[in-house]
């Protein structure tokens, strides 16, 4: 079968094959633990799963869905960023719902990167900046992300001719996988260069909500200039464990959102209806089942942290997601030690070039797994160091 040249420069999907190899190692009988995945295994909780299920109760749900999602939904949107982050937001023009946020961040190139165009990718990051980039026949170029800079990207260091080219700049904080943060100090910096070389800041948001030792994140459009420079792309799939339920949004500059929604009005039919009443119910409904998240994540952190230091690995201990980003004892490389870990424990984490170059030499450990496997997968890699 002939592929398009396009596909030859598309990597595999990271946590496709992780899957595949746990289940090549189950069905050998190994007992896999994964901490490979950022999948939340705590449920919904109830009050939204009800909403669910009431809407689904519903005929008039069973249709199409709108294509810019239900006008409850949009509101609901709206009236979260201004509770939470004190940034209005029309809920018509400047928010659109996706089928989870990796749907819009794939599209979003399609939307506007031409061929010879750049789209400016945090490296290591989530995979889909560069891969969405390359689908739409743009160019991927790497910002390193490195520790001396906090896991910052350079901004000084991106060459004028590269700035030019680039229409798109994704940025992630609380970030996946490295578990850095950053300043409004750093948002208000990167508003600055996307006015300087007409570049859209793509700032994706899924961990916003889930932060710890008292650390709040802010929203990319709650920095002056943010609205105008750039969308937000959130997810209720970590805040509310709804992760299979594929729901999020973008919200910001409405012009961005207006090609996207072509875009998407031309591949999709929007979100069942039913899950999007729920999805207004959890951004309506109470939020103490998110703080519950926080704390249950943040006691998994410290074990993890400190389970690591008694191994001799050093992590680095994050205020915000659910990973730990933790350097690999020497001798390995990021792919060996994460296939020795398997091999030798069971247990699989993600190495860190899987996300990037300068992912070399960390491995990513997530924290969604149950406290008492978490705690049995830290025994056996203890053990086997
Ligand atoms: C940084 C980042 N962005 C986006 C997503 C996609 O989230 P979803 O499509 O479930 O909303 C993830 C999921 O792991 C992520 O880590």
């Amino acid at each position: 079968m002939l592929q398009a040249r396009r596909m030859e420069h598309l990597p595999p999907y990271l946590f496709a094959q992780i899957d595949r190899k746990i289940e090549e190692k189950r069905k050998a009988g190994v007992d896999v633990i994964s901490l490979g995945i950022g999948d939340p295994v705590e449920p919904t909780p109830p009050h939204i799963v009800q909403q669910l299920c009431k809407a689904a109760e519903d005929p008039k749900n069973h249709r199409y869905p709108s294509y810019y999602g239900l006008s409850r939904l949009r509101k609901a949107i709206a009236s979260w960023y201004q509770k939470r982050f004190g940034v209005r937001l029309d809920s018509d023009k400047e928010i659109l719902p996706l089928i989870g946020s990796k749907e819009g961040i794939a599209h979003i190139s399609i939307a506007l990167v031409d061929s010879g165009e750049y789209a400016l990718v945090p490296d290591p990051g989530y995979p889909v900046y560069s891969t969405g980039t390359i689908l739409a026949g743009g160019t991927p170029h790497l910002m390193p992300l490195l520790r001396e800079n906090d896991f910052l990207p350079d901004l000084g260091k991106i060459s004028v001719n590269t700035a030019r080219k680039a229409k798109i700049m994704f940025l992630n904080y609380p970030n996946n996988p490295t578990g850095a943060i950053a300043s409004k100090e750093f948002l208000a910096d990167s508003i600055k260069f996307a006015q300087e070389y007409d570049t859209a800041v793509c700032y994706d948001n899924p961990y916003s909500e889930l932060t710890f030792d008292g650390y709040v994140a802010p929203s990319f459009l709650e920095v002056a200039g943010g609205k105008e420079a750039g969308v937000e792309f959130h997810s209720l799939s970590k805040t509310y464990n709804m992760a299979g339920w594929r729901i999020g949004w973008v919200a910001g500059n409405s012009a961005i959102i207006d090609v996207l929604g072509k875009v998407k009005t031309n591949i999709d039919s929007g979100i069942f209806n039913a899950i999007q009443y729920a999805g207004a119910a959890a951004l309506c409904g109470p939020q103490n089942c998110v703080e519950q998240m926080c704390s249950i994540y943040q006691k998994r952190r410290d074990l993890v942290v400190s389970a690591l230091a008694e191994a001799g690995i050093e992590a680095i201990k994050p205020k915000a997601t659910i990973y730990v980003w933790a350097l690999v004892p020497a001798g390995y490389s990021s792919s060996e030690f994460a296939a020795y870990i398997l091999e030798r424990a069971g247990v699989v984490v993600s190495p860190g070039n899987a996300y990037g170059p300068s992912g070399e030499g960390y491995i990513r450990i997530s924290l969604s797994v149950k406290d008492e496997r978490l705690k049995e997968a830290l025994e056996r890699i203890k053990s086997t160091l």
